[in-house]
């Protein structure tokens, strides 16, 4: 799979991720639990290695945490996961329950979650960082009315990664956030790509342009991911999915190649003729 670095340390990730909010928050049971371990089989299989969790998302760093030490292949990904709370102490063992779940000694990203109580979060992760708990420090939104306030924070923190909501219809990102990401050398995580899927309503009973062809565009999932993943300032994109062929059909907009600027302003205005 296609690979961007990490502005801050140069490590490489793969630019296509998951999301595990609604979709990884089930309990024990096995009927459940198992689209969801064929889901990070295929991933790893696919290439794919970032994991975003919370805190906020019920089971999910549970079930991450359980299925991919099943099988067997924990050390293959990327987690990140959020601190999702106020106060200092509350936070520290916040963080200390996500390790747990997750069944990790060390978590690679540590994000505080939609800006909550962040100045204090901040000061305890740079300590964390610091002592090698953990490995990279992001803070995460998913509303466009929290642009502006990320992108003070990206000019006036050191941060290593930055989450946050940037869609084909959505675009408010391209503004200011996006270059501002880039200019100060942070790295860029986008959630909500096919905002939370209602992407695909829109488009529903649509063929795909014959030109899509020319970017190894084979699926609408894919029409959405290579459009972000087009954006020079974006590290990596977390599509949600508890599905297998989801997976696989969001993991193949990591292959193949990239629209240029002319083919960004085609899919756009292909995108608001519906
Ligand atoms: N504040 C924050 O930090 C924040 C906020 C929101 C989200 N996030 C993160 O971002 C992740 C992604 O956002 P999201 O889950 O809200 O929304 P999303 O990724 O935009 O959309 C997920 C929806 O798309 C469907 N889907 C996924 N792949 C598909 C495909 N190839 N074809 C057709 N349908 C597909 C999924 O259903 P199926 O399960 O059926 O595939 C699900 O209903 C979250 O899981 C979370 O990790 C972070």
């Amino acid at each position: 799979m296609r690979k961007r670095a990490i502005p801050s340390s140069g490590e490489e990730l793969p630019v296509v991720g998951l999301g595990t909010w609604i979709q990884f928050d089930v309990g024990e049971s096995s009927t459940a639990r198992k689209p969801l371990k064929e889901v990070l089989r295929l991933m790893a299989e696919h290439g794919g290695e970032v994991i975003d969790s919370s805190p906020m998302y019920g089971n999910s760093e549970e079930v991450v945490g359980d299925l991919s030490t099943e099988l067997g292949i924990a050390d293959q990904f990327f987690y990140a996961t959020k601190v999702w709370t106020s106060g200092r102490q509350s936070g520290i063992n916040q963080i200390q329950a996500s390790m747990q779940k997750m069944r990790r000694d060390t978590i690679d990203l540590m994000q505080i979650h939609n800006l909550l109580d962040w100045q204090t979060h901040l000061q305890t992760l740079k300590n964390w960082k610091q002592d090698g708990r953990i490995r990279y420090i992001g803070i995460t939104h998913y509303t466009t009315s929290a642009h502006d306030r990320l992108e003070q924070i990206i000019r006036s923190e050191d941060i290593d990664f930055v989450q946050f909501n940037y869609s084909i219809r959505t675009r408010n990102a391209e503004q200011s956030l996006l270059d501002t990401a880039l200019e100060n050398g942070v790295a860029v995580i986008i959630n909500r790509p096919y905002e939370g899927g209602s992407l695909f309503g829109a488009v529903s009973g649509r063929d795909l342009p014959e030109w899509a062809a020319d970017y190894d565009i084979n699926s609408w999932g894919q029409f959405f991911l290579k459009y972000i993943l087009s954006h020079p300032a974006v590290t990596c994109v977390i599509p949600g999915t508890s599905d297998p062929e989801h997976l696989v059909d969001n993991m193949g907009a990591g292959y193949g190649r990239l629209p240029d600027e002319q083919g960004r302003e085609k899919m756009v205005q292909f995108i608001e003729k519906f």
